[in-house]
């Protein structure tokens, strides 16, 4: 049979992907053009990848102050949340109609039915015991909110039913419900446009060995289109699209493996990664089917990936080198691995849709969040000021013993196994909040915070690996102290532990 006649090679293209990955020695290289568009990976962590059956967030005390302001900053952020009232009309009237309310009550086993935990991914707990001042309530409560004038308070509920028994119903009634939930960081979001996009990824087909593929990357409304003609004349077959090698590899060791969100056409692909700074160094490789018109998440375990030199699997006993991540690449092939067929190959036309890359299997994340109270470690300690105590240390017993009571439901959370994020507030405040807040440990620190402030804690707690099994107090900083709220040195300092708890 005659050879099929070559087709002419298409120098131009090659050059042209040459030229973009910086490496003929005309062009120059491209690691100074990177650094002048600072092409630095961005990392954020993400709720909208959840399974999407496990996606509520359930603010039970949605009703009070602070768990009013967390359902409503959760909605304002677009995650779903559901709010555990005790009187559903109250919430309403609350909340509006928007929001998924259920009805219960953390002291009545009973109410705490499947029906509330459906689908929820995480708690933020702010309930507590009524007190209102002694000369009686007012329907909006305002006085006693404002935190400016003194009213003495009385509590109208037990504490023991409402700090202790009920937290402890509450955490043993969730704990089924909920799985383990790990960190996922962000490497690329194409669901929002980026700015570098087009100097980050390009092209590398096979018509760098003399094929003539033809195919490309490019942003879409909410996604990025892989897509091109894979041909196999001239001995070629392969289409890819590949990042530049980033300027700052990325240290991935803390993560399991990497995650697309992807809608591909039914074909095999393969996605890649490197640990070099070479163009032509081991690839890292993992095959993946798709299915025809279906968005779909696929993850890739470190710990699977296939290394490769120029196509030919490479026999070693070293896993892929997670903590430097230098390009990432999809990849469209007639190939697998050593010559073996890509078994859903098919010449011509493909297209591959992705909407993002990610990191998974990170470090445990907290899934619940409970609103404690600063001081509660303070009843009955030695050597203890009272005059220079809060109230609710001071008359704690009068109180019917509100904070110790507290300290015993903590101590339910703590012991439950479930990953929990305690924040113990200092005196709170209607304030419109926007202050700096400032965490301690050791049940120590006076001061206030407004409920606003709390609730955007509380919420971003749940993102934090670092706030995950940590018990703290929290106070709004003196303007000289801090000017700025700065999250991310206000969640590593939780993990710096400069004093013993004192539990
Ligand atoms: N006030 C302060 O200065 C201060 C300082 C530090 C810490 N804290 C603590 O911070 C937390 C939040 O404070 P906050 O001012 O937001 O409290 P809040 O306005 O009094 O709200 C308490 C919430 O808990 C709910 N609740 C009470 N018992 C319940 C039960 N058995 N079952 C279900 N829900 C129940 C209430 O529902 P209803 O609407 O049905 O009553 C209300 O939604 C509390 O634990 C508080 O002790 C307060």
């Amino acid at each position: 049979m005659a050879d099929k006649p070559r087709e002419p090679w298409q120098f131009g293209r090659f050059l042209q992907t040459l030229s973009f990955f910086g490496e003929i020695p005309f062009v120059g290289n491209f690691r100074g053009l990177q650094k002048l568009l600072g092409m630095r990976q961005s990392t954020s962590t993400t709720l909208h990848n959840e399974p999407p059956n496990t996606q509520v967030v359930l603010v039970v005390g949605a009703t009070g102050g602070v768990g009013k302001r967390v359902v409503k900053q959760l909605q304002k952020r677009g995650i779903p949340v559901r709010g555990l009232v005790r009187n559903a009309q109250r919430g309403r009237a609350i909340l509006g109609n928007e929001v998924d309310l259920v009805e219960a009550d953390i002291t009545v086993p009973e109410t705490l039915t499947p029906q509330v935990f459906e689908n929820v991914r995480a708690v933020i707990c702010c309930t507590g015991t009524r007190v209102q001042p002694v000369e009686g309530d007012t329907p909006t409560r305002e006085k006693y909110y404002q935190g400016i004038k003194f009213y003495l308070p009385e509590v109208v509920e037990t504490p023991e039913y409402i700090e202790y028994r009920g937290i402890e119903n509450l955490v043993n009634a969730v704990k089924p419900y909920l799985s383990q939930r790990r960190n996922e960081t962000t490497v690329f979001d194409f669901t929002q446009p980026l700015p570098n996009f087009h100097a980050l990824w390009g092209a590398v087909d096979d018509v760098v060995m003399g094929g003539v593929s033809e195919s490309g990357i490019r942003q879409i409304p909410g996604s990025a289109l892989f897509s091109g003609n894979v041909s196999t004349a001239n001995s070629g077959g392969f289409a890819s699209v590949r990042t530049q090698v980033l300027e700052t590899p990325l240290d991935l060791s803390q993560y399991e493996g990497i995650q697309l969100r992807l809608k591909g056409d039914g074909k095999r692909y393969k996605f890649i990664l490197r640990s070099d700074d070479r163009w032509d160094g081991i690839s890292y490789c993992y095959s993946f089917d798709t299915v025809y018109g279906i968005w779909m998440t696929v993850r890739v375990p470190f710990s699977e990936l296939i290394p490769n030199f120029r196509a030919r699997t490479i026999e070693t006993d070293e896993p892929f080198p997670t903590h430097r991540v230098t390009a990432f690449q999809l990849m469209l092939s007639k190939f697998e691995y050593d010559g073996t067929l890509n078994p859903k190959f098919q010449a011509g036309s493909f297209q591959l849709e992705i909407e993002s890359i990610q990191a998974y299997g990170g470090a445990v994340l907290p899934q619940f969040v409970m609103v404690s109270s600063a001081g509660v470690t303070r009843p009955g300690k030695p050597g203890l000021n009272l005059d220079k105590e809060p109230p609710a240390v001071r008359m704690n017993e009068q109180l019917g013993g509100l904070l110790t009571w507290k300290l015993q439901g903590e101590e339910s959370l703590r012991n439950s196994g479930i990953p929990y994020s305690i924040v113990r507030p200092c005196a709170l405040t209607e304030e419109p909040g926007g202050q700096p807040l400032m965490a301690d440990k050791g049940d120590t620190i006076k001061g206030q915070c407004s409920r606003n402030d709390i609730a955007e804690l509380c919420i971003r707690s749940l993102e934090r690996p670092e706030a995950t099994n940590q018990t703290f107090e929290v106070k709004q900083a003196s303007p000289d102290e801090q000017t700025r709220q700065d999250w991310d040195g206000f969640f590593k300092a939780l993990t710096l532990d400069r004093s013993p708890l004192s539990v």
